[in-house]
């Protein structure tokens, strides 16, 4: 008996000792844990402040001995570097480069086999691309359109070489400049011109929609709106017409056939809007582009007829044949009214927004037909900023 007691006793010893060490053991677990732990926290608030310091905390780990992450621990330099080359190959931010329009077109134009899928969350958005020979008076209002509205549209202005917009680092418009080449008014230079503000535009894959603007356009409605209108086109806004007269078919060559037709020929605004298929088509298209190059000179102007008749040959059931870009051609002449301070009113604005006159809009009637206008004197933007929040709502 008492042998057996001896034994319990023993062994009760035993497992006391045995319950200490596991208490020991989770104790030092424990401590470990806490300690890596902290580390690990310390680490990552002192890495995770953005999204390009993410990325070379994920290079650090995965490449421990290459030491990556030296070019990368400035936030801005890493921007300038590649080190997120994904984000710059969808979005690049960098609007300055060295292609040439060669290089740039053939780039612009390749599209994606994976039709309608993005790896990416895409918000689709518009570009507002300005062609201008210097300075935006209208910047102050542009500026007032778009504010707050930050992810839905990219700004790309095409100025004549040499001349810098001159904007603070937080305007919408700061370093929104785009490689720019000389371009004679009236001459193929002035597609050109167009062409290369679609082609940077399309390397940025959200862009959806692309529309033209000049020094002297206005939006008449806010953003809103405009964005709606646009992103919800199932036509673009190319103005595409048959005139019958010197001014129209007259100024077609004969030298086109047999690739161009008469019958094809159209004339329409420069002012235009395009989807991006629309814009990509177009950057792509070399051999009617090179026709009109060759044969369409003074008084025929490629920024009136290669457009609208390029559209009209391959494209035209995406083409509402009309432009969201008011004009005043009433005065006759050459060259559309001039508004200057005494004309800009309140109801002269809002006739711009609804004047009576209707249109189509995804083949449903509506009254909205113009989104921009122009043409608008400098010495306009003080009395039209006064107007924006009663008639524009922006
Ligand atoms: C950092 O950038 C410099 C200059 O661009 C380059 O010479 C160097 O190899 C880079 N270092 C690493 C680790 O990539
Ligand atoms: C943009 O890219 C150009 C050339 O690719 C380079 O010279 C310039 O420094 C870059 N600008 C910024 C702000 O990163
Ligand atoms: C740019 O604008 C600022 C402030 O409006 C002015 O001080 C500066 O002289 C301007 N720079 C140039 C090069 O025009
Ligand atoms: C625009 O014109 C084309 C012919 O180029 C035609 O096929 C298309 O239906 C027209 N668009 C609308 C909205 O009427
Ligand atoms: C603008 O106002 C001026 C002066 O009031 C007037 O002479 C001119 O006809 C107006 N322009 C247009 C296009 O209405
Ligand atoms: C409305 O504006 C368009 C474009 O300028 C013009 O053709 C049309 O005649 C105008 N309608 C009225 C009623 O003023
Ligand atoms: C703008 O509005 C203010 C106040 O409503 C007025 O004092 C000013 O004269 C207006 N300016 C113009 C150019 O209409």
């Amino acid at each position: 008996m008492p042998r057996a007691r001896m034994e319990k006793e023993e062994g009760e010893k035993h497992l006391a000792l045995l319950k200490l060490m596991q208490i020991l053991s989770f104790l030092v677990v424990f401590v470990a844990g806490v300690v890596i732990g902290l580390a690990t926290t310390s680490h990552i608030s002192r890495y995770f402040t953005s999204q390009t310091e993410l990325y070379s905390l994920i290079n650090h780990f995965s490449v421990p001995t290459t030491r990556v992450e030296d070019n990368c621990t400035g936030s801005d330099i890493c921007e300038r570097k590649d080190c997120s080359s994904f984000q710059m190959f969808i979005h690049p931010d960098n609007l300055t480069h060295a292609m040439s329009d060669d290089e740039l077109f053939w780039r612009a134009s390749m599209v994606s086999k994976k039709e309608n899928y993005y790896p990416f969350k895409r918000v689709p958005k518009v570009a507002f691309m300005f062609l201008t020979r210097g300075p935006l008076p209208m910047l102050p209002l542009w500026e007032r359109f778009f504010s707050g509205h930050d992810k839905l549209f990219s700004i790309y202005v095409h100025a004549l070489p040499g001349y810098e917009l001159n904007v603070s680092s937080s305007s919408v418009f700061y370093r929104r400049q785009i490689p720019s080449q000389r371009v004679s008014w009236g001459t193929v230079s002035l597609a050109d011109a167009e062409r290369r503000l679609l082609a940077n535009a399309l390397l940025d894959f959200s862009n959806e929609r692309f529309v033209l603007l000049s020094e002297s356009c206005i939006p008449v409605y806010n953003f809103q709106t405009v964005y709606k209108y646009l992103t919800n086109s199932a036509h673009s806004f190319v103005e595409s017409y048959d005139e019958p007269t010197r001014y129209g078919r007259g100024r077609y060559s004969r030298k086109m056939l047999p690739d161009i037709k008469l019958q094809h020929w159209r004339k329409g605004s420069q002012w235009f809007e395009l989807s991006r298929a629309l814009a990509v088509y177009i950057v792509a298209d070399t051999k009617y582009y090179t026709l009109f190059k060759k044969f369409c000179k003074p008084a025929c102007y490629p920024d009136e007829h290669y457009i609208p008749t390029y559209l009209n040959m391959f494209h035209g059931s995406l083409n509402s044949n009309r432009t969201v870009t008011w004009v005043d051609w009433s005065m006759g002449g050459p060259h559309p009214a001039m508004y200057g301070p005494t004309n800009i009113t309140e109801s002269f604005i809002q006739s711009i927004r609804n004047n009576g006159t209707q249109c189509l809009y995804n083949s449903e009637i509506t009254s909205v037909c113009f989104l921009f206008a122009r043409k608008f004197a400098p010495s306009t933007l003080e009395p039209l900023l006064n107007l924006t929040s009663s008639v524009m709502k922006f």
